[in-house]
């Protein structure tokens, strides 16, 4: 007798180590005690009517102890499933799955990249400068005479008396001439600082591509035809473009370059405030003193330069209003541009 308390009491240890919701484990047991064959308690409860009374009693109780031990572990874990059941009533199965974020370019990186690719198949290089620039580079070299206003701390961020944030990418110019002889072919894309106000179409620090083409013969001819060749490869091939004298003291003649508007298509918009036409970037003939300066033969050779904002520009191809847009980092803003990946 006291075997089968002591198998019983085994019994009743196994089923206490068992979890409420670990189905399997209960019911393996199950088939262990309660099994029609070879169940423990099965057997026990078999051989209880040859034993004596007081045997009989002793264990008939234990039996049912565990018995009824073993029906509230089942009612238990019945309530654990539920509860699990509930849990899983709760996840909303329409809401769209969590993806992997993928990054993407910038959409002005886009641009620069694409501009900087155009002028490449045209046999153009690309070269970089110091975003700290001389006064030297930044003006004198380019001609600028000393009380231009550009000059003015007003207007540019010095970091020493002679050392600024360049305001523009034409000191690299400069650089280019006097590390390279002609014939030179690059193109010089960079950040560019100016003290302007931070709004819709101003901020105070910009990018900028700078081109120049220095060799024997290049006219006019080649500036039109290249700068043409670009805004048609960039917007669409049958773009208009339009050319208007306008002054840089580093080129002579100047011209702005203007594209027919991609938005309206020349009928108005808001984009090209109503006048049809796009400004996309500055240019004109390198002018000879500052071949000079760079100590390059202005009677041998002659040269083009040009310069564009691709902010401005990629503002322009898209129809963005407001260039902060460009600058907050904003996901749901730029994910548009990189092929819808979040
Ligand atoms: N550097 C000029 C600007 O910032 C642009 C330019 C570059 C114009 C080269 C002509 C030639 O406005």
């Amino acid at each position: 007798m006291r075997d089968l308390l002591a198998s019983l009491d085994g019994l009743r240890e196994r089923l206490r180590e068992i979890p409420p919701a670990d189905e399997r484990r209960l019911q393996d047991l199950h088939t262990e005690i309660l099994g029609r064959k070879n169940g423990a308690l099965t057997d026990i409860l078999k051989v209880l009517p040859t034993l004596d009374a007081e045997t009989r009693k002793t264990v008939g109780r234990a039996a049912n102890a565990l018995k009824r031990e073993f029906e509230d572990a089942i009612a238990a874990r019945e309530r654990a499933l539920a509860q699990a059941g509930q849990a899983v009533a709760d996840v909303d199965p329409t809401m769209p799955g969590r993806d992997r974020w993928r990054g993407g370019l910038h959409v002005v990186t886009q641009v620069v990249d694409e501009i900087c690719g155009i002028f490449r198949e045209l046999g153009f290089t690309r070269a970089v400068g110091p975003e700290i620039e001389t006064e030297r580079n930044n003006f004198y070299a380019l001609n600028f005479p000393h009380d231009h206003p550009a000059l003015d701390s007003q207007d540019s961020f010095y970091v020493t008396d002679d050392l600024l944030l360049r305001t523009h990418t034409s000191p690299v110019q400069i650089r280019t001439m006097e590390a390279y002889r002609p014939p030179i072919r690059v193109v010089i894309p960079g950040q560019v600082y100016r003290r302007d106000p931070f709004d819709a179409s101003h901020a105070p620090v910009f990018e900028q591509i700078e081109g120049l083409v220095v060799d024997e013969g290049i006219s006019f001819v080649d500036l039109k035809a290249t700068l043409s060749h670009f805004a048609r490869r960039f917007f669409a091939a049958d773009t208009a473009v339009r050319f208007h004298p306008s002054f840089f003291p580093f080129t002579e003649p100047s011209a702005d370059m203007s594209v027919r508007c991609t938005v309206c298509g020349g009928a108005g918009c808001p984009t090209c405030k109503q006048s049809g036409w796009m400004e996309i970037l500055g240019s004109g003939m390198v002018h000879p003193a500052v071949l000079e300066n760079c100590g390059i033969d202005p009677e041998r050779y002659t040269g083009f330069a040009f310069g564009m904002g691709p902010h401005r520009i990629a503002m322009l191809r898209y129809g963005i209003p407001d260039i902060r847009l460009l600058y907050e980092s904003d996901v749901r803003f730029l994910s548009q541009f990189t092929g819808g990946e979040r």
